[in-house]
Order: C-alpha cells, then structure tokens, then sequence
C-alpha cells in the first residue's frame, strides 16, 4: 500500500506533482484567463464587497493560511488575518456580515478550528473551508468553498495536503482578484498559465533527492536548526522547521530572515545549521545580506536557490537548486526539498517517521 515507498510521507512527498494538478483540476482556464470554483460562486457577490479576510486553522494549514495572506493581498488588494484557530476562539474576536472566513483544515475534523467556525457563524459571517476529508466535518459546517482534492494523507507529518491547499488559496487570490477586477486579463493568462506548468516543476524539484541525502547526512547529528525566508518563502520556512521537529525531533525554528538580528542571531556558531530560502525573486539581495550575516558567525547555511544562481552558491555550504517560477508559486517548490531534508534525517536518526511521537493524525480534543 505504500506503493513500493519505505513510508508513507515518502510516498506522499512523491505524489506532488499529481496532487497539486489534482487540486487545481478543472478550475483553471489558462487561455481564457479564468479561474472557476465552483463552491465560490454563490459567495462572489460576498467576496467583492468584502471587507477582510480571516483565515482560522492549525499548524501546517495555519502555514498554508500565511501563504495565503500573502497572495490574496498581492492578487485581490483585500485585507487578510490569519489566526491560530485556538487563539481566535477564545479571544471574543470582532466579526460580522461583511467577513469572509476560511477555515484550512486537511481533516476537516480539528476541534479548535472547528469551534472557530461556529463562533463565526453565530456572528453573522461567510464561511468558506479548505479542507482534503470530503464529508468531514469543517465541509459540512462551512457555507462554501473548495476541497483541495489530494487525496488521502496517511503519514502524520502534513506534507501533499500542505501544497494542495496552497494551491487552492492560489486559486483562491486569482478567483477573488478576478471578480474585483484588481488583476489584469494578461497577468492573470501568464500566471494561470505558468500554474499549470507547476507539477511538471515539482517533478524536477523531487529530483534533488540524492543530494538532499547528502546534506541530510552532514545534518543529522544536529541538536538545533534554523529555517529563514522573506515574504512567502518566510510561511516555507516555519513549515520546514515544523516538518524537522515533528519526525526527527530536532529543535528547529522558522523565522522571517530580517527577524534575525532582533535576537536568534546569538544562537549561530560552527554547530548551527541555517537553512535559507534564497531564490531569485524580490528579497533575493536582502537574503544574501542575512546568509552573510550567518557566515560572519560561522553558521552552516544550507540554501535552496533558483537554477543557475551564483551569488549564493558561492556563500552557502551546501545548496539546493529549484527550477525558476513566479515569485506567487515559489511556496510549491521551496517547500519540497523542505520535506525532503526533514523526511531523510528523521530516517538516518531512527525515528518513526509515519507516526511521530505524541502526535496524531486528527486533533479532535482542543
Ligand atoms: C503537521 C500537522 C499538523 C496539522 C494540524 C492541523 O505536519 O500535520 O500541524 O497540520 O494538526 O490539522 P488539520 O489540517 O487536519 O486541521
């Protein structure tokens, strides 16, 4: 049943390309320039006049939330929060009509999310779930909104549920921005275009696998790690390091890469490895700056960069090439070798990585 994969993650961080084109299937028409969700479109009239968006969810599908925030503010100038579900619950937060809430959740069953929703209907607002369980529960409270159709996810650590519902948010931005006119018939063409190219991508991302055992092996004795990113490569890196905590047991930390002289920059010597994001897009020079401010402290910087690249190649220890995408796709790719490094060391350590520790599947207690 794992498909001739050692795990089940393995397994699932391989279906990708499939999964990502599963979720987007049907709801993009790059010629016409147009995205189609079909639980959208009674809430398009909600969604133009709008005037936030709250995005509530927990752990990976909170990260998916940041990344959403992201576009969705690029895409359709609409403002977003996104909240960990168990802290909007509680917190008596102000809602009404006019907002739009969607719930991220890959088994539509996660208590606190769960409990935020109904919060948020009782005040009167729109509900929309991203959810990967068809039928769950979060499915069944919501108004509308779109399942990311990545079919079942066994191992614990969230990682094919992950992309697909940063896909579906993609699909999301570009569908809100659509129907508010924020986006032009030409921008949105050439990205819907390009989407579509992204599994074929994530394809050639997975092939950095022999050298991500590589790294894995110089990394595994680690006791700690660092993950930075800037813009939507800071979500990636908070998910890295969840995904190394998680199923190897490394104490790992995701930052914003500029955060860093704020205070974690003191815990950087020969023994800390740094991964960064360090693709060829809009922060790309203020990454380079904050990779040299790792090396100046003897940090051991692992970086994922953009096919060709030189400038970081030269600074980095080790680095990870990833083909070249738009900088609103760069989430989909720079999150698998992400997945990659996690998933290896976890094995070179012994761990179980299917099932971690402590952990479960569904979290239907708060
Ligand atoms: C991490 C992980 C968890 C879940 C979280 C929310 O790999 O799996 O952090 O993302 O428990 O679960 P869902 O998405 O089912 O609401």
């Amino acid at each position: 049943e794992k498909g001739g994969y050692d795990h089940f993650m393995l397994k699932e961080i391989y279906e990708q390309p499939r999964s990502i084109y599963d979720s987007m299937r049907g709801r993009i028409y790059p010629l016409d320039g147009k995205v189609q969700l079909g639980g959208l479109v009674e809430y398009s009239e909600k969604l133009r006049n709008a005037n936030r968006i709250i995005i509530v969810a927990c752990g990976t599908s909170w990260h998916a939330g940041l990344v959403g925030e992201y576009l969705i503010e690029e895409f359709a100038r609409l403002p977003v929060e996104v909240e960990y579900a168990s802290e909007f619950r509680y917190r008596n937060p102000i809602i009404n009509e006019n907002d739009i809430v969607i719930a991220i959740s890959q088994s539509g069953e996660t208590a606190d999310t769960m409990a935020a929703i109904q919060l948020a209907k009782e005040k009167g607002a729109t509900l929309l779930g991203i959810c990967n369980v068809v039928g769950s529960s979060i499915p069944r409270l919501t108004h509308g909104g779109a399942y990311t159709h990545a079919g079942p996810e066994i191992g614990v650590a969230s990682t094919k549920a992950f992309t697909a519902q940063v896909t579906v948010l993609t699909l999301m931005a570009l569908y809100i921005a659509q129907i508010k006119g924020t986006i032009s018939q030409s921008k949105l063409i050439s990205l819907l275009t390009e989407l579509e190219t992204i599994p074929s991508l994530v394809e050639e991302t997975l092939k950095t696998n022999d050298q991500i055992i590589q790294i894995a092996s110089e990394l595994q004795d680690s006791r700690n790690c660092i993950f930075l990113g800037r813009g939507t490569g800071f979500p990636v890196a908070l998910e890295g390091a969840l995904k190394l905590k998680e199923i190897s047991y490394i104490h790992a930390e995701g930052y914003p890469a500029a955060e860093m002289k704020h205070g974690p920059i003191a815990l950087i010597d020969e023994e800390m490895p740094v991964i960064v994001i360090a693709t060829k897009n809009s922060s790309y020079e203020k990454v380079i700056s904050n990779i040299q401010e790792v090396k100046a402290r003897k940090g051991k910087v692992v970086a994922i960069v953009t096919e060709g690249d030189v400038d970081v190649k030269d600074m980095a220890d080790y680095s990870i090439e990833i083909p070249h995408a738009d900088e609103a796709f760069l989430p989909l790719l720079a999150t698998i070798p992400l997945q990659l490094i996690s998933y290896h060391i976890a094995v070179m350590r012994g761990c179980n990585v299917d099932q971690p520790r402590n952990l479960a599947k569904s979290v239907t207690v708060e």
